[in-house]
């Protein structure tokens, strides 16, 4: 039996396209280093999501790049190209099969592309590298190349569409090249992709047309488009929390399916850019309003962090490290165990996991990522 107190969780929800979700509560992408080297999905990573896709409602899946200089990890898999398809297709009808929607995160690295991957063609909106990272000097992509990119990423979308995913998810977060475009930090062009605020959004604003024009045109049952974006950037100058709400705003009066907020901590607070103490989730929600439905995330680990995630007025949460730690956590809150989660990763149960190798040597190499290690 539901403990009552979750109960909110279980609901059901209506996506603006009227796909309707089992529960509250989503797989949050996550990379895992773990595809093929012909850029197919393998077995192990098959088994590692159907694992995960049997309690929440909506699975989306690690970052796939759109064209082949997009790649942003070794074992990442592809939807660049037409014979990428079978091996979307398999993945999808995994995660449906198991219970869950399938959403393929589309994305390109720009300057966070591994130089050893594009034979050290690294492309960027402007030739400044992160240094943080300790990158490479990108080149900046030109005025037909960026317009090209913009087609890939409705390329792409086709490719979902053929394969049987329920949707995508454009990858706007986690310094990868679209926000790269939206950043005055990485976009210091001054053609009609960069310069003003406003410029900076052509790119992003772009890549929402396409993919939805391309719904348009080939999907025959509804498809979910979501966005995903980081709010803030430490640099200056850089993306700040009142650049954000520009972007929520036209994102917002896109009639997209839900905006997903990229955080490490759900409920931190904005660095700069607006004169408000509360967190950066309630700030969006309140800006974006009953337009599209929102997706929190960050460090949500037991039933009640979820419980209060919902209480600041977001409808769904996403769940990444806590699925990692307990492929079951959904089910436990079904089934009222939810004292039974486990919040911190067993490093003897790489199997019982189902953690593909990959994937668990990136996460007992970096203490500190995943509580446990
Ligand atoms: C192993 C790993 C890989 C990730 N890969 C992606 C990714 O491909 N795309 C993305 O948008 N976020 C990625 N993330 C970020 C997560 O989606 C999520 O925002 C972050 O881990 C915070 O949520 P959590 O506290 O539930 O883990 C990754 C996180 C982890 C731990």
């Amino acid at each position: 039996m539901v403990n009552k107190k979750y109960e909110p969780l279980l609901e059901t929800f209506e996506l603006p396209n009227g796909t309707v979700l089992k529960n509250r509560v989503v797989m949050a992408p996550m990379t895992n280093f773990s595809s093929n080297a012909d850029g197919t999905v393998s077995d192990a990573e098959v088994s590692y999501y159907v694992r995960r896709s049997k309690g929440v409602s909506m699975v989306i899946t690690a970052c796939t790049y759109v064209t082949a200089n997009g790649q942003g990890f070794p074992g990442e898999f592809g939807a660049h190209t037409d014979e990428m398809i079978p091996s979307l297709r398999h993945l999808a009808s995994s995660i449906k099969e198991a219970g869950a929607k399938a959403i393929l995160q589309i994305f390109h690295g720009g300057r966070q592309v591994p130089a050893d991957i594009v034979n050290g063609d690294v492309v960027s909106a402007s030739n400044i590298p992160d240094e943080a990272e300790g990158k490479p000097v990108p080149r900046a992509l030109t005025e037909a190349e960026v317009e090209s990119i913009i087609r890939d990423f409705g390329e792409a979308t086709r490719r979902a569409i053929e394969a049987g995913y329920d949707g995508v998810e454009i990858h706007g977060a986690n310094t990868y090249l679209i926000q790269q475009f939206f950043s005055p930090h990485s976009n210091r062009r001054t053609d009609r992709f960069g310069g003003s605020l406003q410029k900076r959004l052509t790119f992003p604003l772009a890549i929402v047309d396409e993919v939805q024009r391309v719904v348009k045109e080939y999907a025959k049952v509804p498809f979910i488009v979501g966005y995903r974006f980081s709010p803030e950037e430490p640099e200056t100058p850089g993306i700040t929390m009142s650049d954000t709400l520009v972007l929520i705003d036209e994102l917002a009066n896109k009639n997209l399916d839900y905006l997903h907020v990229s955080l490490m901590d759900f409920w931190s607070t904005p660095r700069r850019g607006v004169d408000d103490t509360r967190s950066r989730i309630e700030i969006i929600q309140e800006a974006v309003g009953d337009r599209v439905p929102v997706i929190g995330v960050g460090s949500i680990y037991s039933a009640e962090d979820a419980r209060k995630a919902l209480t600041s007025g977001i409808p769904m949460i996403g769940l990444a490290r806590e699925l990692l730690i307990d492929p079951d956590w959904v089910q436990k809150i079904e089934q009222g165990r939810e004292e039974e989660i486990v919040t911190k990763l067993n490093v003897d149960k790489q199997q019982e996991l189902d953690m593909p190798t990959p994937l668990w040597q990136a996460i007992v190499n970096a203490p500190g990522w995943v509580p446990g290690v």
